[in-house]
């Protein structure tokens, strides 16, 4: 059996020699493609690789078509927008993420990025703090737990809106549920983004939303950059120029951001949530797990093409 760890954006050493444990104990061989520059690099080491854990790399049907001896795709990450669910489950291949498991890191950064915000990108001036203010969590799952679980220790107010999660869920954490994405937009000058990347939310977070929130307002996004309306959101930041964009996913409109908004818009060269050895060891080693348990024994409990 064959795993390949095919990741544009490489894991810690660390994180891969936990995987490469996991992996060889099971009786399996490991391969590693990482830095690739090349959509064909890819299509040329799946060829032969039974399972296949990835980031957020590109696993499309063209890829799926190469992969003739694959089992298994672990997404060592929560989202799995980057790959073709249909495809896969059209070649009777398992398609898995790891949820959870780099959740802190994203949460961290996104409270890294509100402090960032509010002191003026650490340019000197007089900025201004988190403690009292009002953070609206969009989508309450395990990152959006964690950042409010972070942020009471700031001392902020903290409310959430998720549409599938119940609000005594989120009011068990000292949370205010609130009942509408529009009800936490109007309430909170901050709002942090952990809503997934699907067909409803792509191009969700638009105009009419973000003009509702209060002076200062500030949008953090860890989450996905297709669930920004980009052209609205400029046309925001032109109206309201209290308003700060700071994001870890690059708009597809960067440069326009960078140009007109100097001071109000900050975004990562590259995703930086999950980048740290912690989230890299606990995704990767759960992936290569999962990998190792649905091969041996037929476990697919994280299975999302079900
Ligand atoms: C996720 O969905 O888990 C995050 O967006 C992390 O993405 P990355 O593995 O590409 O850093």
């Amino acid at each position: 059996m064959k795993v390949l760890v095919a990741t544009d954006k490489p894991f810690a050493k660390v994180a891969i020699d936990g995987i490469k444990k996991v992996v060889v104990a099971a009786g399996f061989e490991l391969a590693l493609l990482e830095k690739y520059t090349e959509k064909q690099q890819l299509l040329d080491a799946v060829a032969d690789a039974n399972a296949i854990i990835i980031r957020s790399d590109i696993v499309d049907a063209e890829v799926i078509a190469a992969a003739k001896q694959l089992k298994i795709v672990v997404r060592a990450g929560a989202g799995y927008d980057n790959v073709d669910l249909e495809a896969a489950t059209a070649h009777n291949i398992c398609v898995m993420n790891t949820p959870g498991q780099n959740a802190n890191a994203v949460a961290e950064l996104a409270l890294g990025m509100m402090v960032y915000g509010v002191r003026n990108f650490y340019n000197g001036s007089s900025g201004t703090e988190l403690l009292g203010k009002k953070l609206g969590i969009h989508a309450y799952g395990n990152v959006g737990r964690n950042v409010a679980r972070i942020a009471k220790g700031f001392g902020m107010e903290i409310f959430a809106y998720d549409a599938f999660c119940p609000a005594h869920v989120i009011e068990q954490d000292g949370v205010t549920a609130v009942q509408s994405a529009e009800e936490l937009y109007k309430t909170c000058q901050f709002i942090s983004l952990h809503i997934p990347a699907t067909a409803e939310t792509k191009n969700s977070i638009n105009y009419e939303l973000l003009s509702t929130m209060p002076k200062g307002g500030m949008l953090i996004n860890t989450a996905r950059k297709e669930v920004i309306n980009e052209a609205e959101l400029i046309k925001l930041m032109e109206d309201r120029t209290d308003f700060k964009y700071l994001t870890d996913i690059s708009p597809s409109h960067h440069d326009e951001f960078t140009t007109h908004f100097p001071g109000r818009y900050f975004s990562t060269p590259k995703k930086m949530g999950a980048q740290t050895a912690e989230a890299n060891i606990n995704a990767g080693i759960a992936a290569a797990e999962q990998i190792v348990n649905y091969i041996l024994h037929g476990n697919d409990k994280f299975r999302v093409n079900k």
